[in-house]
């Protein structure tokens, strides 16, 4: 007897993808709709080769009504939602706003009003720890202010809080919100990891493709700030995680263990990792050197935010199990088999 199905909007992306492997894992049956603008068909084979079993994939858009009804007509079983499917470049969000409000809000509610007219009512959102900006006292908890976002993206991402906030107090819909940090590395089977299009924004990505000669030097943005070494801070967490994180989140909600209609988790390491130390780690791990210079500070960075995971270890029940060190290698062993693809 199969577990229920999922809907995983934007399930052939990085996280996305990681999350349908571990919910094939946890024997539930995955269905992906992907508009397949920032992730590439590919990924749909590796994860059968992974799995042994072929997803169920609708190419098609959260933001589109007809596509969502044809959908969820075909499949009316689906017990609960995971949701993706989004826009999350920063500095492009900066550059392009309104394909951002577009894409991640009215996709949110259009995804919203869909369920709710065929009484799906779990959904797990995929949030953001840019929702507390350059957070006071480190490190935050889900109670930490919610600070002026730096970007439209981190705009988006309150909003569709705000928007679930408001959703859950007035219709069956319960849902648990997920504040990632900065999920990094890929599968062990280096058959699915990240895939930034174009010149990445992201660090990890930008080092494995200087590391393989793809870019000619990284440079890190500032080296003034107020941290061990001058550089800035973040939560690095494994893909894999990050995906059990989400499977672990699908099952609350399903099994009626929220305490309220939405939960906010956090979901980090709950330790601090410099940019220095992050290349640090990548050679002396993979024994890789490679370019890099220091420059100016990048506009919209904070100097510094990690994550307290009290709550999401203790009610959520979960708990990165992999460090940093397997995280950049497992980033790199996938670097590598891209350049052999
Ligand atoms: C990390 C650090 C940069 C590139 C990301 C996502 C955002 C959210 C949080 C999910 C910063 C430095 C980077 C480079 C560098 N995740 N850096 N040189 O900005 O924390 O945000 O995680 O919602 O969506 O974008 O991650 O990897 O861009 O930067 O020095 O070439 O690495 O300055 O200090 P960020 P990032």
């Amino acid at each position: 007897m199969s577990k229920p199905k999922i809907l995983v909007t934007g399930g052939v992306g990085f996280i996305g993808s990681h999350t349908v492997v571990e919910l094939y894992n946890a024997g539930y049956e995955p269905v992906i709709i992907d508009n397949l603008n920032n992730s590439e068909a590919f990924i749909l084979d590796r994860i059968t080769q992974i799995t042994g079993q072929k997803p169920v994939f609708f190419k098609g858009d959260v933001c589109e009504r007809a596509d969502l009804q044809a959908l969820l007509e075909q499949h009316s079983d689906i017990a609960g939602v995971i949701h993706f499917a989004a826009y999350k470049a920063v500095g492009e969000s900066v550059q392009h706003p309104l394909k951002y409000y577009h894409n991640n809000v009215s996709g949110l509610v259009v995804l919203l009003q869909e369920l709710q007219a065929k009484g799906i009512n779990n959904l797990v959102f995929s949030s953001s720890c840019t929702v507390y900006g350059q957070p006071e006292i480190n490190p935050v908890t889900e109670n930490s202010p919610v600070q002026k976002a730096e970007s439209p993206y981190g705009n988006t991402k309150q909003i569709c809080e705000e928007i679930l906030t408001d959703t859950v107090k007035v219709s069956d819909t319960k849902a648990i919100a997920l504040r990632y940090f900065n999920p990094i590395g890929a599968h062990d089977s280096a058959l699915i990891g990240e895939l930034p299009l174009g010149v990445p924004n992201n660090l990890v990505p930008f080092i494995t493709q200087t590391a393989i000669g793809k870019r000619e030097k990284l440079t890190i943005f500032g080296s003034d700030y107020n941290t061990v070494d001058g550089t800035c801070v973040r939560d690095y967490l494994h893909v894999v995680d990050l995906a059990i994180a989400h499977v672990r989140a699908i099952e609350r909600l399903l099994n009626n263990e929220s305490t309220d209609k939405l939960e906010i988790f956090n979901l980090g390491t709950g330790k601090g990792s410099s940019v220095k130390e992050v290349v640090d780690t990548f050679v002396a791990e993979t024994g890789v050197n490679f370019n890099f210079v220091y420059g100016p500070r990048r506009d919209g960075d904070v100097e510094q935010v990690y994550a307290d995971t009290t709550k999401a270890n203790n009610v959520l029940g979960w708990k990165t199990q992999r460090d940093l060190k397997n995280m950049l290698v497992t980033a790199w062993e996938w670097e590598k088999s891209l350049s052999k693809k």
